[in-house]
């Protein structure tokens, strides 16, 4: 890969810098690539619509192809250029959660090349409600093909530091925009299927979907059983994602023997050596032993404050070279299902009980 210089430059959400947006919009419209904010995670723009946008956009990530990019619009107008045809399960949805961070598939329409769907005839689409994400993707032309904006494998980017760290020297630019506020990627709905199906969980829930629906959503096995022997309808969810650099092992039960469990095998590990952390709450950051590297994902009373900060401790972990870090279990309703489905990637299913 060409090595570049990455110009990096911060964006006040409430006072946009038009002249930089729409620097960033031309760079899109030449074929260049433009990480950006968004309020799930920030992701990594090239134009949606040039098959060699999105080549660069693999090539940058490490990402196989077969793994196809999200669309982002600004505009539902724009929508139809780019989809075959609008269902009127898609419609009650757009009308309810957009814009925001659910991601619908749609058939595709011509104006789509494989290169961006990775070879599938659909398309998935987003209008993301972040304030800088939208006016960048109005200034490159409506559709901004991206993926989340980390190496492939790693962690997905809840800050723009995360972003330089594994983006800096592979792209034109990165757009600084201040912390995601959801913090996972967004929910995933088929909506080709007789019945909408979850391809992947994130802030809007099952129940959620429903309550707009008026109808059952069903969940894509794949994601939802272990066993299931059928890949999963999201390509992307196919692969050992979000993975920390240390070994992660998630410990379930009581919160007490939760934690005894986990102070007992920190100390076996320490005692080796090892640099221990641990990812516990608010109200247990107190159970643990001192000398682990303890990080609280917030309260337990807060679902969202999880998934939230879930990707950045993970990050964390990684500069402060911990080995071998410890997990507790989050409560699997609502967000915390999301969380728990990435927190399960990453820790490559290694679930223990206490
Ligand atoms: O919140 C998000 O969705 C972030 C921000 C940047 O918008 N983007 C994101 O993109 O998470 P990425 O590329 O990391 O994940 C996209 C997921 C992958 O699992 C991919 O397989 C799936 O969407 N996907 C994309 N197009 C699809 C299609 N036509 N059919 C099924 N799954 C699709
Ligand atoms: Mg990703």
């Amino acid at each position: 890969m060409e090595k570049m210089e990455t110009k990096v430059v911060a964006i006040d959400s409430n006072n946009i810098d038009e002249t930089i947006i729409n620097e960033a919009g031309l760079i899109i419209k030449r074929g260049g690539l433009v990480a950006f904010p968004t309020e799930t995670v920030y992701g990594l723009g090239g134009d949606g619509l040039n098959p060699e946008s999105s080549k660069k956009i693999y090539a940058a990530k490490g990402r196989p192809s077969d793994n196809p990019l999200i669309i982002h619009i600004a505009d539902i107008k724009d929508l139809e250029k780019i989809v075959k045809a609008i269902p009127e399960s898609a419609m009650k949805l757009v009308d309810r959660f957009w814009p925001g961070p659910l991601t619908m598939i749609f058939e595709k329409s011509e104006a789509v090349p494989l290169e961006t769907t990775g070879g599938l005839e659909t398309v998935a689409v987003r209008m993301p409600s972040d304030k800088v994400a939208r006016a960048f993707i109005k200034a490159a032309g409506g559709y901004v093909a991206a993926p989340s904006a980390n190496l492939s494998g790693r962690p997905s980017p809840t800050l723009a530091k995360y972003v330089i760290e594994d983006m800096n020297g592979r792209i034109e630019m990165i757009i600084d925009g201040g912390a995601s506020k959801v913090g996972l990627e967004s929910t995933i709905v088929d909506t080709t299927t007789d019945r909408p199906m979850i391809l992947r969980p994130g802030y809007i829930t099952q129940e959620m979907l429903e309550d707009a629906l008026r109808e059952e959503v069903l969940w894509d096995r794949a994601i939802i059983d272990e066993d299931c022997k059928t890949p999963p309808k999201a390509p992307g969810m196919k692969y050992r994602h979000y993975a920390p650099k240390a070994s992660l092992t998630i410990v379930e039960g009581l919160e007490g023997q939760v934690a005894e469990k986990i102070n007992s095998l920190g100390l076996e590990a320490v005692n080796f050596g090892k640099k221990v952390g641990v990812i516990a709450t608010e109200q247990t950051i107190g159970l643990y032993n001192s000398l682990f590297n303890i990080k609280s994902a917030g309260s337990k009373e807060n679902a969202d404050d999880a998934a939230h900060f879930l990707f950045k401790i993970l990050r964390e972990f990684d500069d402060d070279e911990t080995e071998i870090i410890f997990s507790e279990s989050f409560e699997g309703d609502g967000v915390g299902k999301a969380t728990m489905n990435r927190l399960i990637k990453a820790a490559g299913h290694q679930i223990i009980q206490a």
